[in-house]
C-alpha cells in the first residue's frame, strides 16, 4: 500500500521513517518533506496547504492512507477533501479540527465534557474584554493573573501570560486592535493564569475507543531554563516520570474520553490524534489547550521508542477499528530528542548554511537524527528552516538518553547552529514513576 505523509517537520521525518518499516506499506510519499524525508521515501513537490494539489496527488498514486501533519491543512478542510475524493486520512475533519483552530471552541468543548481547564471568558471586541478586566480587578492593578489568547491559529504564539493589568491591556491591544495575529484575534479568550509543571498526553482515536501514548515533556521557552521566548518547541522526552501511571489513567478517564466523547454527541466527531497539552497544578492536571495531531517535536521521541507497527495503527484509527489493534509495545527505555536551530530562531535567521557532520552523528549508537527545516542542493544538506534537527537518542534513564543525543549534536555543526543545554533537566531528580 502507499502512504502520503502531508508536512516538513521534525515529526513529518518520524512519520516516514517509521511508517516506511510497515510490512504492509509499498511506497511512502512525503509532500513537501525535507532532506530527511528525501533520503527514506520520495518527495513530493506540493506545498502542505495546497489541498487541490494533494488531493489530485493521492488520487493519481493509488495512496491508500494520508497522514496529516500539520494542524493548518486540518483546519483549512484537507480530510474533507480528501473523504469526498474516496482517499482514507488519518487526522480529524476541518469541524472537528476547531478544537485546535478555535479556543473559544476549545474552551466550549472542555466546559461542556466537564474537563478540568482555566476559568475563562470569550470577548468578541477588545473593549468588553478591558471592560471586564478593569472592573473585575479594579482593587488589584497590580495583580491580574491573566492569559490573553488569540481565539484562531497563530502558529504557536497568540498566547500572553500576564501578571498585571497593564501587561494585560497591552496583550489585549496587540491581540484585538493592531491585530498581531491576524483574524485569529478576532475573539479573545482571558483565562486565568494556572501554575504547575506542564506535560503532554497524546492519544489516538477513531472517534470511540482511544490509544493513549506515554506521556512526554516539551521545552516550549528558547533558551536554558526556560527563559526566553516561546518556540515550536526546543526538545522533549518522553516518558517523562511527572505524569506517573495514576496519573496517566486519571487524564485517560477524565479528560481524553470524555472529550472524545462529547465531540461525539455534538455531531463533529473526531479522528486522528488528540493531544493534550496539561498543566499539572496542585489541583490535579489541567488542559491549557488541545492540538489535533502528533506534537512537534514530542513525536520525535515518541516514535522512536514505538515498537509496533505505526502504519496498522493510523489505518485502524481511520478506518474505525481501533478497538480490534493489540496493545502497543514501547521499548522501555527513555528517548530524548534535542532540536537543533538557525541563529535567530524564533526570530529571524538566515537559510541555505552547509550542514556538516550528519554522518558522524550517525554512528553514535541508539540515535537518530531527524530533519526539519533542511533541503538538499548543490552544497549538500542546508538550513531551510529555524528549527532544522531532531536530535534524537535512547537510554536507559533521561541522564543516558540525554548524554547520547549531545553526543550526537557535537558531531555536528553550521554556521550559528544552537540549541538548549538542558533538555530533559526536568524529569532529573523527580522520582521515576
Ligand atoms: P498554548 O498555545 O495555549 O499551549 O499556550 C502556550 C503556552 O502558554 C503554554 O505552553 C503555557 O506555557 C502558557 N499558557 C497557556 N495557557 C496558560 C494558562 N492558563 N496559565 C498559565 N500558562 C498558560
Ligand atoms: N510542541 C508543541 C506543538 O507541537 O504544538
Amino acid at each position: 500500500m502507499n502512504v502520503l505523509v502531508v508536512g516538513s517537520g521534525g515529526r513529518e521525518h518520524a512519520l516516514v521513517w517509521k511508517i516506511s518499516q510497515s510490512n504492509r506499506v509499498d511506497r511512502v510519499f512525503c509532500a513537501p518533506g525535507n532532506a530527511g524525508t528525501e533520503s527514506e521515501a520520495e518527495n513530493v513537490d506540493i506545498a502542505a496547504d495546497d489541498i487541490p494539489a494533494l488531493v489530485e496527488f493521492a488520487k493519481q498514486n493509488s495512496i491508500a492512507l494520508v497522514v496529516v501533519g500539520p494542524e493548518k491543512p486540518l483546519c483549512d478542510g484537507l480530510v474533507d477533501a480528501l473523504d469526498q475524493a474516496g482517499i482514507r486520512a488519518f487526522g480529524p475533519a476541518k469541524n472537528a479540527a476547531e478544537l485546535e483552530g478555535s479556543k473559544a471552541f476549545c474552551k466550549n468543548v472542555l466546559r461542556r465534557a466537564a474537563v478540568p481547564t482555566a476559568d475563562f471568558n470569550i470577548f468578541q471586541n477588545p473593549e468588553d474584554a478591558e471592560r471586564f478586566v478593569s472592573e473585575r480587578y479594579e482593587e488589584t492593578p497590580e495583580n491580574v493573573p491573566l492569559v490573553v489568547k488569540a481565539d484562531g491559529l497563530a502558529a504557536g504564539k497568540g498566547v500572553i501570560v500576564c501578571s498585571n493589568r497593564d501587561e494585560v491591556f497591552t496583550a489585549i491591544d496587540q491581540i484585538g486592535r493592531q491585530m498581531q495575529f491576524g483574524k485569529a484575534g478576532r475573539q479573545i479568550v482571558l483565562e486565568e493564569r494556572l501554575t504547575g509543571v506542564e506535560a503532554s498526553v497524546l492519544a489516538i482515536t477513531d472517534g470511540k475507543t482511544i490509544v493513549t501514548l506515554p506521556a512526554a515533556q516539551d521545552h516550549k521557552p528558547a533558551w536554558d531554563g526556560d527563559k526566553g521566548p516561546n518556540t515550536g518547541g526546543m526538545g522533549a522526552y518522553c516518558p517523562t516520570p511527572l505524569v506517573d501511571e495514576k496519573m496517566f489513567h486519571w487524564i485517560e478517564e477524565n479528560v481524553l474520553l470524555p472529550t472524545v466523547h462529547t465531540m461525539k454527541r455534538s455531531r463533529t466527531p473526531f479522528h486522528g490524534l488528540l493531544y493534550a497539552g496539561l498543566m499539572v497544578t496542585p489541583q490535579g492536571p489541567k488542559v491549557l489547550e488541545y492540538n489535533v495531531r502528533f506534537g512537534d517535536p514530542e513525536c520525535q521521541p515518541l516514535l522512536f521508542r514505538l515498537k509496533s507497527d505505526l502504519f496498522e495503527l493510523l489505518m485502524a484509527a481511520a478506518e474505525g477499528n481501533l478497538a480490534d489493534v493489540p496493545s502497543l509495545q514501547w521499548d522501555e527505555r527513555t528517548a530524548v530528542c534535542v532540536v537543533m536551530a538557525s541563529e535567530g530562531y524564533p526570530g529571524a535567521y538566515e537559510k541555505g548554511r552547509v550542514i556538516r557532520g550528519l554522518e558522524e552523528a550517525a554512528k553514535v549508537p541508539d540515535t537518530k537524527v531527524f530533519h526539519a527545516g533542511t533541503r538538499r542542493d548543490a552544497a549538500g544538506i542546508v538550513t531551510a528552516g529555524g528549527r532544522v534537527l531532531g536530535v534524537t537518542a535512547m537510554g536507559n534513564s533521561v541522564a543516558n538518553a540525554r548524554l547520547q543525543a549531545y553526543k550526537a549534536v557535537k558531531c555536528i555543526r553550521w554556521d550559528g547552529a544552537w540549541c538548549r543545554k538542558d533538555i530533559g533537566d526536568k524529569a532529573l531528580g523527580v522520582p521515576s514513576a
